[in-house]
């Protein structure tokens, strides 16, 4: 018997990463998948984005399992795109219980530099709200709605330097720290209706965002091209425990927490995954 067994739950990013890890977690607990990926690049992210042949590879995997997906190319920025998805999600699975607003982009030092403030915060801020919403009135009483900051939220230019030093990564911050409050206005609001509303921070994870060259060169702004290698040096010093990143199976583990019924009484929780990096940038704040 699954922790998720006769639940539906949507996915956003699923192509690949920590998406991927939730969409196929959830299915593992007997959950069937929605899912979604723009499946395509945005100019001012200097690394690819996950392509068609991702998410085939994740609609691939949940099959596997025995469950059912309905899995779609589709953007976050558009909000009818999203309930169109959902639209025919539903009709073919019957209900919807789970939403995870997962897909985000990271365009430090990305250029033109206002665009990729306003592409960052169309993605992981607009995008996320998008999902969230979209959602809505499919959603009955016992739902769960996870969003993915980042613990990015929690940090500031004092604590440990901006990632990436311009508007692609304060934008990343800023988009993040109003995800999660919205998180919490949402949870708020929903409560008659017996819907939770909680947020997952990661730490650095091993995905290919944080394997990327904006990454890198947010780590080592001292280097002009930085390394993996390089960059993996300072990984570790983002952490309290002695680890360069987390794992996306470590993230799914809260996800499934949060989607099944064993969290029924948590809501408007910021769920920190991060390897002990918010004590050890913050002496005392709870
Ligand atoms: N990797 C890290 O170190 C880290 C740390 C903290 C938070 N996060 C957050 O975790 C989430 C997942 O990222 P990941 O680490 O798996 O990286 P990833 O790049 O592997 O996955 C992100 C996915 O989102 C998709 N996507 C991007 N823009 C989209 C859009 N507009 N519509 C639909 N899909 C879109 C991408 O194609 C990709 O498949 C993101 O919100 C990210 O900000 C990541």
């Amino acid at each position: 018997m699954g922790r998720l067994d006769g639940k539906v739950a949507f996915v956003t990013g699923a192509a690949r990463g920590q998406g991927r890890s939730h969409a196929v977690r959830l299915a593992e607990e007997g959950a069937d998948i929605v899912a979604v990926d723009l499946c395509r690049d945005i100019g001012t992210v200097d690394y690819p984005l996950a392509t068609p042949e991702d998410l085939a590879e994740t609609v691939r995997q949940v099959e596997a399992l025995d469950r059912r997906i309905v899995a779609r190319a589709a953007d976050t920025r558009d909000p009818a795109a999203l309930r169109a998805v959902l639209a025919e999600g539903v009709a073919e699975l019957g209900h919807l219980d789970v939403v995870v607003a997962n897909a985000g982009i990271a365009p430090m030092s990305g250029r033109p530099k206002l665009q990729a403030w306003s592409d960052v915060i169309d993605v992981n801020l607009i995008g996320s709200i998008n999902t969230m919403q979209a959602a809505l009135p499919h959603l009955g009483a016992g739902a769960s709605i996870i969003a993915t900051g980042s613990i990015a939220a929690m940090i500031s230019n004092e604590t440990s330097g901006n990632p990436g030093g311009d508007p692609g990564g304060t934008g990343y911050m800023w988009a993040k720290r109003t995800l999660a409050s919205y998180v919490h206005e949402l949870g708020r609001t929903v409560i008659p209706r017996n819907i939770r509303v909680n947020a997952v921070h990661p730490t650095n994870c091993n995905t290919d965002m944080l394997h990327s060259r904006p990454m890198y060169r947010a780590f080592r702004p001292d280097l002009e091209n930085p390394t993996r290698e390089q960059a993996e040096e300072i990984f570790p010093t983002m952490q309290g425990f002695a680890v360069p990143y987390v794992e996306p199976g470590d993230i799914s583990a809260m996800v499934v927490f949060l989607a099944s019924d064993e969290s029924r009484y948590v809501t408007g929780m910021q769920m920190r995954v991060d390897a002990g990096a918010y004590l050890k940038l913050y002496d005392w704040h709870v």
